[in-house]
């Protein structure tokens, strides 16, 4: 697809006309499209500085270290920055290795951290089985979510608990898990929304274990949950580390970050962390990053967020009710949501490509027959009710 620029909660290609943006192209784009904002604060970067070394300083990467760490919980007090969402996994990793000298991982089936071989390792979807031998120590468990059945009731699935990861825990040997990785919500793998008290239980697990609670936050932080980070609508715990990407920058320009606690980063007051890149907090990023969080605060995103969330779901429910049989199964928690779609292959592929011809841009996950919709922050509700009105037509054509 040759994307030539968009508005808002919509975009432009070369050949197939205007799409109507349900997922955020790759849910990077929270603050929509034509952001000119972020292109001038690029453009002013440019005649600034351009040229550091990964440990320099200056202003707009001590300022975007501060913006980002005044949103995460007390207490969380270093940043370390990074191209993207699989080098703030892949330095999460190493940071929770160096600091409990342990290496084995707890993450869950249906995730997804990242594509270089570490994060690939604790990721537990359909990329990593191809790829494997991946890395030593990554331990699996089930998932664990509540959906919403047609008319309103709700049922738990998955398969797996709190419980049944500090089991797990126990079971590896007790205290020999560095860390557990959870996406709060898990994205593309359905929009994984847990029970009340299971993202407590993780901490109290972690915490009866010396592991490190890891908050991957890439497609969840900025908004997309209706809080800041994501794991904020969970529970009131606190994790240990946060990695953050997509949304940091509204997708305008690479950028990642591994936010630390204090617990954690005073054990780097007297050991070396074996980590750098030469791209560390490259200034064309940083640029990027901080705008956003400004364009963030100032339009009162997140909050809006919350707010559309609400009709969000409520679309997303009466879709389900018109069509009980295709879909058994929805979620949402803010602009995140899912559908799972009951119909043998040749319909799915059917539903799939009337969305395409729709210009309704949404993700299709074809391994678990669901389609997970993100839109941008920014979307209005006239966005909204016209996404949730194609998807109605396609289903209706599908039936
Ligand atoms: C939860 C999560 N973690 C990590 C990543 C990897 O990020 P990136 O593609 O920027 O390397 C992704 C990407 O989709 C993600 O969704």
């Amino acid at each position: 697809m040759a994307i030539v620029g968009g508005e808002g909660a919509w975009f432009e290609t070369k050949d197939q006309g205007r799409w109507l943006d349900f997922g955020s192209l790759s849910y990077q784009a929270n603050l929509g499209h034509g952001q000119k904002r972020i292109a001038e604060a690029i453009k002013a970067q440019c005649d600034e500085l351009l040229l550091t070394v990964p440990s320099g300083l200056y202003p707009a990467k001590t300022a975007l270290a501060n913006a980002l760490l005044a949103k995460a919980p007390p207490g969380f007090t270093k940043v370390f920055f990074t191209l993207g969402g699989s080098e703030a996994v892949e330095n999460a990793l190493k940071i929770a290795r160096l600091v409990t000298g342990r290496h084995k991982t707890i993450s869950r089936y249906r995730s997804y951290h990242g594509a270089t071989m570490g994060a690939l390792a604790l990721s537990g979807d359909y990329r990593r089985p191809v790829l494997e031998p991946v890395g030593v120590g990554a331990v699996h468990v089930l998932d664990c979510y509540e959906s919403r059945l047609p008319g309103g009731a709700t049922t738990i699935e998955g398969g797996g608990s709190a419980e049944s990861i500090a089991r797990t825990m126990e079971l590896e040997g007790p205290r020999t898990i560095a860390a557990l990785f959870v996406e709060p919500v898990p994205g593309q793998n359905g929009c994984l929304v847990p029970p009340g008290g299971y993202w407590d239980g993780l901490r109290a697990a972690c915490d009866a274990h010396g592991t490190l609670l890891v908050a991957d936050c890439v497609l969840n932080g900025f908004g997309r949950l209706g809080t800041y980070y994501g794991f904020e609508s969970l529970g009131s715990a606190s994790p240990d580390l946060i990695t953050v990407s997509k949304g940091i920058t509204g997708g305008y320009a690479p950028l990642g970050a591994v936010l630390v606690h204090e617990r954690v980063a005073k054990h780097f007051d007297d050991h070396v962390l074996y980590a750098g890149l030469t791209f560390y907090g490259h200034p064309l990023g940083v640029a990027a990053g901080l705008e956003a969080l400004r364009i963030y605060e100032e339009e009162r995103l997140i909050s809006r967020a919350a707010e559309l969330g609400r009709a969000f779901a409520a679309s997303l429910a009466s879709l389900q009710d018109r069509h009980p049989e295709s879909l058994p199964r929805t979620r949402a928690r803010g602009l995140l949501g899912a559908f799972e779609l009951a119909v043998d292959d040749a319909r799915f592929a059917a539903i799939t490509k009337a969305m395409n011809d729709a210009r309704l841009y949404v993700h299709v996950n074809k391994h678990f027959k669901t389609i997970v919709l993100a839109p941008p922050l920014v979307a209005t509700e006239a966005d909204l009710r016209e996404g949730f009105a194609r998807l109605e037509r396609v289903l209706d054509g599908a039936r």
